[in-house]
């Protein structure tokens, strides 16, 4: 049976992601037309094909101007935008004894700027219509700090934090916020990672299933797995006395052969 959602027209960036492009395929079999945006017009053409409903809007998420004219184009030809779900993200390793400045620099660019500069775009509209429904890829692992995880998890955790300050900023104004917390998802993204340190990997159609099963009641939070969830949540809540050991203690377990 179809699902209904509470929007007419959403705008994707990252859509032609492993996550994006599920979540994309999904809301438009629904009923949603969807502006979907990533650099690659290539492949965002592949993905508009498979449904009428998926337009393409090739961009650059770190070209500020350049999505501020696409979003007026896609609300001059489609209409309002209901939903913005900022998707387009990358991964870098995180080597402590030889830092890889560039793949920081690119992740926090991509992960944070990109969100931001999505966001500065869709704001004046919804703000002026009262009404709209932004959605923020984040990561569990922004909860806390990790091992190995200096670049994507301080992205990650910026994301958190902006979304905390945007749904404070934004209250009153008909305008809602998601943060999406996935853990592991088995996609590109994340191919670098050590796959033995991937606990609890679902795959990307999961992961959208689990997104859209909550998105449309406009939640302040979807995370997920919940056990992964729940414990990074209570690390985060520790003192740093027991949290810190507690990391070290479980990321030793996770390294045994
Ligand atoms: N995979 C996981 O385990 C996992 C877990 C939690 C959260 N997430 C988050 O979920 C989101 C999607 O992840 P994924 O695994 O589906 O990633 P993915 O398959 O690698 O897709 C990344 C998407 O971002 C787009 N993109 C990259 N740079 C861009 C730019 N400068 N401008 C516009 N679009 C750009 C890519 O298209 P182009 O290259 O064509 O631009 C692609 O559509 C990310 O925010 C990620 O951090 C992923």
């Amino acid at each position: 049976m179809a699902e209904t959602y509470p929007w007419k027209l959403a705008w994707i960036t990252g859509a032609s992601g492993a996550i994006c492009s599920e979540v994309t395929k999904r809301l438009a079999a629904d009923g949603v037309t969807v502006a979907a945006t990533a650099r690659s017009a290539d492949k965002l053409a592949a993905l508009a094909a498979a449904n009428d409903r998926i337009k393409a809007y090739p961009a650059d998420v770190l070209e500020p101007d350049a999505l501020k004219a696409i979003v007026a184009g896609i609300e001059s030809a489609l209409g309002p935008i209901g939903l913005a779900l900022f998707g387009a993200g990358m991964y870098a390793p995180f080597d402590i004894r030889n830092i890889d400045l560039d793949g920081f620099h690119r992740t926090m660019a991509l992960n944070v700027d990109g969100v931001i500069n999505g966001v500065a775009a869709v704001l004046p509209s919804m703000l002026q219509r009262k009404s709209g429904h932004i959605a923020i890829m984040g990561s569990l692992f922004g909860y806390s700090g990790w091992p190995g995880n200096g670049s994507y998890g301080a992205s990650k955790a910026a994301l958190i934090n902006l979304a905390e300050s945007l749904k404070l900023d934004l209250e009153g104004t008909g305008i809602d916020i998601t943060i999406v917390n996935p853990g592991f998802v088995d996609t590109p993204l994340n191919a670098s990672y050590d796959q033995k340190k991937k606990l609890y990997v679902i795959s990307a159609d999961k992961c959208a299933r689990r997104i859209l099963a909550k998105l449309g009641d406009k939640p302040y939070e979807i995370a997920f797995p919940s056990k992964v969830e729940g414990f990074l949540k209570t690390v985060r809540s520790l003192p740093r006395s027991l949290s810190f050991p507690l990391i070290r203690w479980f990321t030793r377990q996770t390294e045994q052969p």
